[in-house]
């Protein structure tokens, strides 16, 4: 199966009304896919019924095997003293038995992923004392040590600056020549427009497709509703960076 994950007609939601509906797509090998969407759009939970933390209201998902996450919210709440290196070993925590001492190996693997992200000399630092972009790629590197053929990124770019920012999407292409699927929340449309496939939330989906082909103004306007008319009418897609 080239497909990695096969969502058809998903729906989820937290008791009251859906949070998200009418869900279709599928991530295939190599591909990064961008899931915009405005606030509340669904985008974290879609990533959460993935996962398997939320169990969806209707439909089906099948995937290929297990995910690696990097969580929305964590890059503050990991401010208690570990270092780097810790923090990307935790990747390495659902394979090793508890009793276990953390081996050699784990240690090495872990290193290695911090290599991969470019901060194999910050493996000694405190993860508090690391710039916000490099806390994103110190957690992309615990993804990494997870081993999975899928990636979850939940707004891996918010709050990192340029130099890291360019990197994180240098070796987001990267993962993605190697075989892997990576799925990326984003709020940048002119980022998702270099990715292979845009998926377009806002409660229900509103587009699945290329970005050629589904970035259209009238695409954007049905995601973004009510925040495009704070862009005075001007899609998204044509502001300058910076201005979205
Ligand atoms: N734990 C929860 N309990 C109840 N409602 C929730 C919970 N988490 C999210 N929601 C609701 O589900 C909807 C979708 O939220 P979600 O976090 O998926 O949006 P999002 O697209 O990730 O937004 P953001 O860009 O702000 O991260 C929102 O209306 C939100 O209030
Ligand atoms: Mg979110």
């Amino acid at each position: 199966m080239t497909e990695l994950i096969a969502v058809e007609d998903l729906a989820a939601g937290y008791g009251g009304p859906s949070a998200l509906e009418d869900v279709t797509f599928a991530l295939r090998r190599g591909e990064r896919i961008g899931v915009l969407g405005p606030n509340g759009g669904g985008k974290s939970t879609l990533f959460r019924v993935l996962l398997g933390e939320l169990q969806p209201l209707r439909g089906r998902i099948r995937s290929a095997g297990g995910f690696g996450y990097v969580p929305q919210t964590e890059r503050s709440r990991l401010d208690y003293p570990v270092t780097a290196l810790d923090v990307a070993l935790m990747g390495t925590l659902s394979r090793v038995p508890w009793w276990q001492p953390i081996a050699r190996a784990e240690r090495e693997r872990a290193l290695a992923a911090l290599e991969r992200v470019g901060l194999a000399d910050r493996a000694r630092k405190q993860f508090g004392e690391l710039s916000g972009g490099q806390r994103q790629r110190v957690l992309v590197a615990r993804a990494l040590v997870q081993d999975q053929p899928v990636l979850l990124l939940d707004e891996p770019f918010t709050g990192v600056d340029e130099p890291s920012a360019q990197l994180l999407e240098l070796l987001l292409d990267d993962l993605a020549a190697d075989g892997r699927g990576i799925l990326i929340a984003t709020h940048d449309v002119e980022q998702v427009a270099r990715w292979d496939e845009v998926l377009c939330l806002n409660r229900r989906q509103v587009a699945f497709g290329p970005p050629e082909e589904t970035l259209t103004p009238a695409v954007l306007a049905e995601t973004y509703g009510a925040e495009i008319v704070r862009l005075e009418g001007v899609p998204a897609a044509l502001l300058p960076p910076h201005h979205h």
